[in-house]
């Protein structure tokens, strides 16, 4: 890796509605945290968001709405850039190039693409199938170094890191890309949906109750983990005690995240006790730490001229930045300037 390349953070959300808790603490709340260490880019990766289906009008609405997020979360528009991906053509670009340098073999073993196109292959898009490629491009594009995601997305990091370095060799242009670190591990990195502790919560489960949104009322997110799934046992004094029990563990780990402690501390104060007691804890908790960002995220929405300002700006510095890369790497692939 080049090690003179400076740090600089790359991530992206995409605006496909129902943000929800998972997202905010696998990674939202990270990107808070990092820009104050690096320089970092916050994407609202709508290019993405079209590999399924999106009604232009909702898909308009849910940019918006990943940028109140960002800001209601505490990200800072003068310190963090915050835009969204079409607005810098860089990466459609690079993202061709990369089609070209990764292999259908490396594409056909992303679970996350068996998961998306389910049973019918046939009927996914292309798009989806090189997501990863336009993702590898996002990151690259920037030089970026780290890349704080979920655990969802460690596969397709991965592969970011095979594309960059397959580019150096085949361009004999060692150190060209940086080879970018996820930034996974913490707590939050993979919260369980409410309804089944073996599926991750996601913003496309069918049912609304699976998920606490980040756009829900105090009402709702008390009521939502009032009805999560759990079992009849109470919880344990110790972490073993938790496995195989993957409701149980889930909401031991959302209270641990949200507090900010060990779930070896969560047991410790409430081992031995049942969920008629952890339950309203937790309500409390998460109403405590959701409910305000929900609130300035409302707030945000109701003033669309402002986030898209914020946006335009961002989409400027953000080209700034990649427009001379991609030039570079035009140049090195034998593109006439
Ligand atoms: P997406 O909703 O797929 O655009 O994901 C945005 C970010 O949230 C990515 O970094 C994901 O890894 C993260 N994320 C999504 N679902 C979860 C989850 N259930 N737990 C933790 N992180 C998640
Ligand atoms: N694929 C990511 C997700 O679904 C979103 C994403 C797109 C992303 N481009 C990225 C994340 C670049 C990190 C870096 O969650």
């Amino acid at each position: 890796m080049n090690t003179s390349t400076p740090s600089r953070v790359f991530s992206g959300v995409q605006p496909t509605g129902n943000l929800h808790l998972g997202n905010y603490l696998g990674a939202i709340r990270k990107f808070v945290d990092l820009q104050h260490e690096y320089e970092c880019l916050y994407c609202i990766v709508d290019l993405h968001a079209i590999t399924v289906w999106q009604d232009p009008a909702a898909l308009r609405d849910q940019t918006l709405e990943i940028a109140a997020a960002y800001l209601a979360a505490g990200i800072d528009a003068d310190k963090a850039i915050i835009f969204h991906q079409s607005a810098v053509s860089a990466h459609a670009e690079l993202a061709w190039i990369f089609n070209c340098v990764a292999r259908m073999g490396w594409l056909n073993r992303m679970t996350q693409f068996k998961d998306k196109a389910g049973k019918d292959k046939e009927r996914a898009s292309v798009g989806l199938f090189v997501y990863p490629n336009l993702m590898a491009a996002d990151i690259l594009a920037y030089r970026a170094t780290h890349v704080p995601v979920g655990e969802d997305q460690k596969q397709h990091l991965e592969l970011a890191r095979d594309i960059a370095t397959k580019f150096n060799n085949d361009f004999e242009a060692e150190d060209f890309f940086p080879l970018p670190e996820p930034l996974i591990k913490g707590a939050g990195a993979r919260v369980m949906s409410l309804r089944d502790g073996t599926a991750k919560m996601s913003k496309s489960d069918p049912s609304d109750l699976s998920r606490i949104g980040m756009m829900d009322d105090a009402d709702m997110i008390a009521k939502k983990i009032k009805k999560a799934k759990t079992d009849p046992e109470p919880l344990p004094d110790s972490l073993d005690g938790l496995n195989d029990r993957p409701e149980a563990k889930n909401l031991v780990g959302i209270y641990a995240a949200l507090s900010g402690v060990t779930e070896e501390a969560v047991l410790a104060e409430f081992g031995g006790q049942g969920f008629g007691a952890f339950k309203p804890a937790l309500a409390d908790l998460a109403v405590e730490k959701v409910a305000p960002i929900a609130e300035e995220m409302r707030r945000l929405r109701n003033d669309p001229g402002y986030l898209e300002g914020v946006l335009g700006a961002g989409a400027q510095k953000a080209d700034a930045i990649a427009a001379p890369i991609l030039k570079e790497v035009k140049k090195v692939v034998g593109f006439l300037g």
